[in-house]
């Protein structure tokens, strides 16, 4: 059975995968209407992943004789200026997930909760992934600037990483 310090923890979790998902999905929206169908697909398909995250999460608490619990949400935001202004975004939101987990996988190892340890496993070896992901994309970005031609080919990298399988995206 989870503690309640780490059951309303793992909430706290679950809330934050769910907005990622939205930000994403409001980020995919902004560059599909900005003329950047390539990095769409891939924000996209980046927010089915955070939903993913989010039901795992949401699964594992059921399991545990918890109870996985929606909050309210607070809109993402819709502007943004630049290509290069959405993966700087994207790098800042990965940097605090993975913080938020780190915190997350204390608060079970000081409830002596190994089981959710391991469990939180697969979520800080999937933040190094998505780090690693997104810090090559945004050095491609900064490389190319505002440069137009190098903008267009760079969506279209984005969506060929949108279209490959799930385990090679990151590599
Ligand atoms: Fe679920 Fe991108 O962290």
């Amino acid at each position: 059975m989870i503690k309640k310090t780490v059951e309303s923890a793992m909430n706290e979790q679950i809330k934050r995968e769910e907005f990622s998902s939205r930000l994403y999905l409001s980020m995919a929206i902004w560059c599909e209407v900005n003329g950047y169908p390539g990095a769409a697909s891939f924000l996209f398909r980046q927010a089915d992943e955070e939903r993913m995250h989010q039901l795992k999460l949401v699964h594992y608490v059921n399991d545990r004789g918890g109870k996985a619990v929606l909050m309210a949400l607070t809109a993402p935001e819709t502007h943004f200026d630049s290509l290069s202004h959405v993966f700087k975004q994207v790098m800042e939101h990965e940097q605090y997930i993975t913080a938020s987990i780190n915190d997350l996988f204390e608060v079970a190892m000081n409830e002596k909760d190994y089981t959710t340890g391991n469990f939180l496993q697969w979520y800080i070896n999937e933040q190094i992934e998505e780090e690693k992901t997104m810090s090559t994309i945004l050095d491609k970005i900064n490389l190319i600037g505002n440069e137009h031609g190098g903008l267009f080919h760079i969506d279209k990298e984005l969506g060929l990483m949108a279209a490959a399988p799930v385990e090679a995206k990151a590599e």
